[in-house]
């Protein structure tokens, strides 16, 4: 099965009313009003936000992306965080139940010349695989802004994925990065890049497969987590947990089998 088929399994199952199902692909970037949450998710990001750098301050930086690889370190952050991030996502967006498959935080780096996440790509998991990038530190264009590609409305836009689940699953051309010519047809079509700047605890989520990058250092440092959802037919436990939500210390690519969710099929 596809990813895109279990969706609509998932969207079936839910007993809430639910957005139109067009609403992850058709408008793929999105800011999430965190002023409407609870005082208490930013609270968590602002302790978050200090651990974090205290951490990275320590460790020796990576010239490309100095990662963090005790994420439970910050189990109560998490939970909090994510038990209100992860409804609003249910709700608004998605219209079924999900789960958090993987948790990054890093740090990015100044780089001579672009590549890997700073060169335009997609992550070509299934694009039903949402990501949540949320700021660990106020971001100017100067410290190292998202970035994505958007349509003459303004909105993101998907790239095809080439892994979509158990009835395709291929590697990417050029490695999911967009070639120069690509990114010029883009452009003569009436695209444009948009950069994400905001204060600390700004959140976009954006599906995997939105044509996005990171930008390099200029001045300062920029800290983020990433919170990575993926639906599911029946509701975890827990939104995030040890017992299924990674880290670094697992590769990127989800199961090709989106059954295989929080619980592996019976
Ligand atoms: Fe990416």
């Amino acid at each position: 099965m596809n990813y895109s088929d279990y969706y609509l399994l998932c969207r079936d199952v839910w007993p809430h009313p639910a957005p139109p199902v067009e609403t992850i692909y058709e408008d793929p970037v999105v800011r999430i009003p965190i002023e409407s949450f609870d005082k208490s998710y930013i609270e968590n990001v602002l302790s978050l936000s200090a651990g974090v750098k205290k951490d990275f301050d320590l460790m020796p930086a990576d010239p490309v992306m100095t990662k963090h690889i005790n994420l439970w370190k910050y189990a109560d952050e998490i939970h909090t965080i994510c038990d209100a991030l992860v409804p609003y996502l249910e709700e608004k967006r998605f219209g079924c139940h999900l789960y958090v498959d993987k948790i990054y935080i890093y740090r990015t780096a100044k780089l001579e010349a672009p590549k890997s996440s700073y060169l335009w790509h997609y992550d070509n998991n299934p694009a039903e695989i949402v990501k949540n990038i949320i700021y660990l530190t106020d971001v100017t264009e100067l410290n190292s802004p998202f970035e994505y590609m958007t349509n003459p409305h303004g909105r993101g836009i998907i790239f095809p994925p080439s892994r979509r689940g158990t009835k395709m699953w291929l590697a990417a051309p050029n490695g999911s990065r967009l070639t120069e010519g690509q990114l010029q047809e883009l452009v003569q079509q009436g695209c444009a890049p948009q950069k994400v700047t905001g204060k600390i605890g700004e959140t976009y989520s954006f599906s995997n497969d939105a044509i996005h990058r990171a930008n390099s250092i200029v001045e300062g440092y920029r800290d983020v987590i990433n919170i990575r959802v993926k639906p599911t037919l029946e509701k975890a436990p827990s939104y995030a947990s040890r017992a299924y939500t990674t880290g670094f210390d697992v590769p990127g690519s989800v199961n090709p089998n989106p059954e295989v969710a929080w619980r592996a099929i019976k």
